[in-house]
């Protein structure tokens, strides 16, 4: 005679080598991306206020990181240029420049790392415009589409000559990923991946993320970034930016799109990504230092969620330490 339950699911959560062995995702350091900024004209890393542990790097401690990110099986680096302030301008001139920061660091880095980490690269203008938007405006103020392809084709150009093995196109241009593209193949890279920022949502948790590049816009870019409320748009994104040629895709934040990524995840063939962007990473952090939260397991938690959605790479400020974390779990 039984009583109670005959199917008992918590006898697969008894002990922690049964809950490990039923485990249907599990972490590993290669599918962290660490993003990383690099500050030109600095001497020592200047702290991040908003993201305690997160530094705008010089191009030494760049290197350190980037070599620290190799020793514990990081799957790559994501690289985001500050420039001098005065070298800002209304076109973004140091974002073509071979001199320019993040073409400095680009070289630096793979000087240090070579082909053991993926090195990447943030294709976008906000970093080197004055005005903070990520394309050139128009005689009205407006953001101009076309025009600011042309930026990004030579963009493009510049940053594969200084060593990127993945260019990631991040202002939500239309035809942003035709054009890297084509700009590419013409130089006869057509060995260099491109990275769609596909599903980028005009998002509050971005807010550190412009204190960390210094960036000076005023507003927002909602008449380039998606509406939150938005979810069929993403899908049309993703169409184009496939039909464009984009070698990988990503969603971006994402704790916020998990239901964005998961839709990416089951309907395309190539590497769906993840950003779990600053405002992410603040939120964490702050509750940590507070005590209101459990660090380490609310991290592996959140990166748990984007694989569980399907993301196979995640972009993370903690990507080091994750890599660590699970190496020694
Ligand atoms: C644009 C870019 C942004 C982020 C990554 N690439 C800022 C924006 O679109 O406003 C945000 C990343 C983060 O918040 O961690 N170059």
């Amino acid at each position: 005679m039984t009583e109670g339950p005959i199917v008992r699911p918590r006898r697969l959560r008894t002990t922690p080598a049964m809950r490990r062995m039923v485990a249907e995702n599990r972490l590993h350091p290669a599918e962290f991306i660490l993003p990383a900024f690099v500050r030109e004209g600095i001497s020592e890393p200047v702290p991040i206020g908003s993201m305690p542990g997160v530094v705008q790097h010089t191009r030494d401690t760049l290197r350190k990181a980037a070599a620290e990110a190799v020793a514990a099986g990081v799957g790559g680096i994501m690289l985001f240029g500050v420039p001098e302030e005065e070298k800002k301008d209304a076109v973004g001139t140091p974002g073509t420049d071979p001199d320019g920061i993040l073409q400095v660091a680009l070289r630096d880095v793979r000087v240090e790392v070579g082909d053991e980490l993926i090195v990447m690269s943030d294709l976008c203008l906000d970093e080197t415009t004055d005005h903070g938007h990520c394309g050139v405006l128009d005689a009205e103020g407006r953001v101009d589409n076309d025009a600011t392809l042309e930026r990004y084709a030579e963009m493009a150009q510049v940053q594969a000559d200084a060593g990127a093995h993945v260019v990631g196109p991040s202002g939500m241009m239309d035809g942003q990923i035709a054009v890297v593209r084509e700009a590419l193949d013409q130089i006869g890279r057509d060995d260099v991946s491109v990275l769609a920022y596909t599903a980028k949502y005009a998002s509050a948790f971005f807010g550190p993320f412009r204190e960390a590049v210094g960036s000076s816009l005023k507003g927002d870019r909602k008449t380039y970034q998606q509406d939150p409320a938005n979810f069929r748009e993403s899908l049309r994104e993703l169409e184009l930016d496939l039909a464009e040629g984009a070698d990988m895709v990503m969603v971006k934040p994402g704790l916020p799109y998990l239901d964005i990524l998961k839709a990416f995840a089951d309907e395309v063939t190539v590497p769906v990504a993840a950003y779990q962007v600053s405002g992410e990473y603040a939120m964490v952090e702050a509750a940590a230092a507070n005590g209101w939260i459990e660090r380490e397991r609310a991290i592996l938690e959140m990166l748990t969620s984007f694989k569980r959605a399907g993301a196979g790479m995640v972009l993370t400020y903690w990507a080091t330490e994750a890599a660590q974390l699970v190496r020694n779990s």
